[in-house]
């Protein structure tokens, strides 16, 4: 069901790679709300070529950008608004990934160039989207930016390794900059920690499936879907959320509150 939430709303949205991708979601049901908006994602992404059938079906412009590279990321903001018309409303960062865990090494054997990237593409890129729309001038005061994120920052899950660290560091960036773009342009920026969902970026983490089926008996909900945390993103788009900024906000089915769940004891009874 559409309401309208994001008419007239200008935005970008980073990180659809294919139909799984919950930027993908993101950007299906802005599109359905009224927004309009520019799609972007690496120029190597670009490859897989599924990006422009979702290009055709929201009637969005794709600008390629590599969220590691301050100039690209410029260029990026520029030819939105040109695009666009006007000033920005919303960002999505759906962003993230290790090549310590596509490479399967372990937490205690870190190789740290893998870890610079991981931490350049997973979490300074945010620094970078927020003080090039900062520098530029790019967002319209309330404009709303969303950040995705896992809870692999807060707790500990052996198969999260280096990227526990740099989800870590999102948050933080989310928290500190929320301050400074508050108080200069009433901008707000949040992050939500999304239950595990499959998606290629999900997949390639070693025992996801079984991981998925452990959160999924832990959350009295069940697991978030993708399209669930699309409408949550939709919700902090809006200005019905106006007020909500500096958070990290849990979309988890009642995962993070839950100690443990009866149907995980019963397992453990055989
Ligand atoms: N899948 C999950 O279980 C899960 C759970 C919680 C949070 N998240 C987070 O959600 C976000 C989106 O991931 P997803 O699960 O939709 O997977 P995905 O693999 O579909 O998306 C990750 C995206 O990051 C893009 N990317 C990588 N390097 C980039 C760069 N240098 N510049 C620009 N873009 C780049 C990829 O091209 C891809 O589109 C990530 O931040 C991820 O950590 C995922």
């Amino acid at each position: 069901m559409a309401y309208n939430l994001l008419k007239g709303k200008r935005g970008i949205i980073t990180g659809a790679l294919d139909e799984n991708s919950i930027a993908w979601k993101v950007a299906l049901r802005a599109h359905e709300e009224g927004a309009t908006f520019v799609l972007t994602n690496a120029p190597i992404a670009m490859r897989m070529g599924e990006i422009n059938k979702l290009a055709e079906s929201t009637n969005s412009k794709i600008i390629p950008a590599d969220a590691t590279n301050v100039e690209e990321i410029e260029k990026l903001y520029v030819e939105a608004m040109a695009h666009l018309g006007g000033k920005i409303d919303f960002v999505l960062h759906s962003i993230g990934m290790s090549v310590n865990i596509r490479k399967n090494i372990p937490y205690t054997e870190l190789n740290y160039d893998y870890v610079n990237k991981g931490f350049d593409v997973s979490a300074l890129s945010f620094h970078k989207m927020l003080a090039v729309a900062h520098k530029l001038d790019a967002l319209n005061e309330w404009a709303s930016v969303v950040a995705l994120t896992y809870i692999g920052a807060q707790r500990v899950y052996p198969f999260y390794t280096d990227m526990a660290d740099f989800k870590a560091t999102l948050e933080s960036i989310a928290r500190t900059f929320g301050y400074h773009y508050g108080n200069h342009k009433k901008v707000r920026i949040n992050t939500i920690s999304q239950s595990p969902t499959k998606t290629i970026a999900g997949n390639g983490i070693k025992g996801f499936g079984e991981f998925y089926d452990f959160a999924q008996m832990q959350s009295p909900l069940g697991n978030a879907s993708a399209l669930d945390c699309a409408n949550y993103t939709i919700s902090l788009f809006s200005d019905l959320t106006k007020m909500v900024t500096m958070q990290n906000l849990f979309h988890d089915g009642g995962y993070s509150m839950t100690g443990v769940s009866q149907e995980q004891l019963s397992k453990m009874n055989g």
